[in-house]
C-alpha cells in the first residue's frame, strides 16, 4: 500500500485522522481530571488525620502520565517521609500496614475495599464512594513512579506517541487481550512494546533515554518476603537530548499498521527480548536466565530480571492472531472501527 516514508494511500490517511479523533474522544477531560485530583487530596487528608506515620501520597500510571481516560483507575503509592535511599522503607511490617489501611478506608465509606497480597507488589484496592473511581494503592513502590515519569518523557519527545498509545490501549482493551489477571498483557506491557518498536524502526522515532553512563539514581524496590533492594532509575531528561536525525516521517496510520505487523509476524519471539532500557531489542542470550522458558519477554526498564509480559504461549498466539487480523482489516481499508469491535476477554 505504501513504503515506510512514501506517499500515503487515502485509507491510511483516513486511519491517521480517525486515530486523532479517537484520542480526542476517549482522553480524560477536565472534569475527570478534577475528580481524580480531589480524590488524591481526600486520600491524603485521610492519611494525615488517621495515619500515625507521616506519609505522602503520589499518583502514577496513566492518570499521572497524562494518558488517562474518563474511566481509568487511579494508581497511588504511599511514600513514607524517609530518605529515598533508606532500605528500611519497605520492611516486611509495611505490607501489614495495608490491612490497617483497609479498616481505615472502610470507616471512610469506601466500597469494595480489599488487599491483594498475591501479586508481585501487594496492593490495596477500593472504589471511591463519591465518584465510583477505582483506586489501587501500594506501599513504597518507587519503580511505578519512575517508570511513569520515563513513559511520560518518551511521550514528550514525539507528538505521535500520545495518539498512538491511546489507540493501542483502546484496541487491546476492546479485543480482550489486556487482562493481566486472566493471563494476557498489561497496558504497561503494551506501552513498553510500543516504545521499543519506535526505538527499533530503521529511522527511529525515539532514542533510548537510559544511557548506562549516567550517574546512578538508586531507590529502594520491595522484593519477595519484604526484603528490598536498590534499583537504578536514572534516565536523561528529554529536553536535554537532540532529536533523532534523520527524522522519521511515518504517519500515525503507518505506524499502527507497522507495529501490528511487527509483533504480529516479524518479531522473533524465540530469539529476542523487548528492552527499552537497552535501546529496543536484545538477543535472548543477553537476557536473564530466568526467562528461558518464557513465551515472550518484555524487560522492565528499571527492575533487573523482571519480565513484564506474563503471558503463556497459547495467549501469545491469541495476541499475535488479533494483531494479524487487525493488519488485514486496516490494509483492506475497513477502518479503525473494524479493529475496535468489542470481544470478551480471552
Ligand atoms: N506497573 C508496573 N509493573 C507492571 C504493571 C504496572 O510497574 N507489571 C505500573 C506502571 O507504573 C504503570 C502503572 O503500574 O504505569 C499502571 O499500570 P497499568 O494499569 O498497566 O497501566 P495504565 O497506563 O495505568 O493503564 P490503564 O489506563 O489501562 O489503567
Ligand atoms: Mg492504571
Amino acid at each position: 500500500t505504501t513504503g515506510a516514508n512514501g506517499g500515503t494511500s487515502p485509507h491510511i490517511q483516513q486511519l491517521t485522522e480517525d486515530m486523532i479523533d479517537l484520542t480526542e474522544t476517549i482522553s480524560i477531560k477536565a472534569e475527570g481530571r478534577l475528580l481524580r485530583e480531589n480524590l488524591v487530596t481526600r486520600v491524603q487528608g485521610i492519611l494525615n488525620t488517621e495515619w500515625p506515620k507521616e506519609a505522602k501520597i503520589e499518583s502514577f500510571g496513566s492518570y499521572a502520565s497524562g494518558l488517562g481516560t474518563d474511566d481509568s483507575d487511579l494508581d497511588l503509592v504511599i511514600l513514607p517521609a524517609l530518605p529515598e535511599q533508606s532500605q528500611e522503607l519497605v520492611a516486611p511490617g509495611r505490607y501489614q500496614d495495608l490491612f490497617i489501611l483497609k479498616t481505615l478506608f472502610l470507616r471512610y465509606s469506601m466500597k469494595d475495599v480489599e488487599v491483594i497480597s498475591g501479586a508481585r507488589v501487594p496492593i490495596l484496592k477500593f472504589t471511591d464512594h463519591k465518584t465510583g473511581i477505582k483506586v489501587d494503592i501500594n506501599y513504597g513502590q518507587y519503580a511505578g513512579l519512575y517508570n511513569t515519569r520515563l513513559i511520560e518523557s518518551y511521550v514528550r519527545i514525539d507528538d505521535r506517541m500520545r495518539n498512538f498509545l491511546y489507540v493501542l490501549k483502546a484496541f487491546v482493551k476492546s479485543r480482550g487481550i489486556n487482562s493481566p489477571a486472566l493471563g494476557s498483557l498489561s497496558s504497561y506491557c503494551y506501552t513498553l512494546m510500543a516504545i521499543s518498536y519506535f526505538q527499533t524502526l530503521l529511522v527511529p522515532v525515539l532514542p533510548c533515554l537510559q544511557d548506562p553512563h549516567l550517574i546512578p539514581h538508586n531507590v529502594p524496590n520491595p522484593g519477595p518476603y519484604g526484603r528490598s533492594t536498590l534499583i537504578n532509575v536514572a534516565f536523561t531528561d528529554p529536553s536535554r537530548i537532540r532529536p533523532c536525525i534523520p527524522q522519521n516521517s511515518m504517519t500515525l496510520g503507518e505506524l499502527l499498521i507497522g507495529f501490528l505487523e511487527y509483533y504480529g509476524s516479524k518479531f522473533d519471539y524465540t530469539k529476542s527480548c523487548v528492552s527499552i532500557r537497552r535501546g529496543g531489542v536484545i538477543s535472548r542470550d543477553r537476557g536473564s536466565r530466568l526467562w528461558t522458558r518464557h513465551a515472550f519477554v518484555v524487560e522492565d526498564p528499571f527492575i533487573p530480571d523482571l519480565n513484564v509480559a506474563g503471558a503463556r504461549q497459547n495467549m501469545m498466539n491469541i495476541v499475535r492472531h488479533e494483531f494479524q487480523a487487525a493488519v488485514r482489516a486496516l490494509r483492506d481499508g475497513r477502518g479503525l472501527n473494524a479493529i475496535l469491535t468489542p470481544k470478551q476477554p480471552y
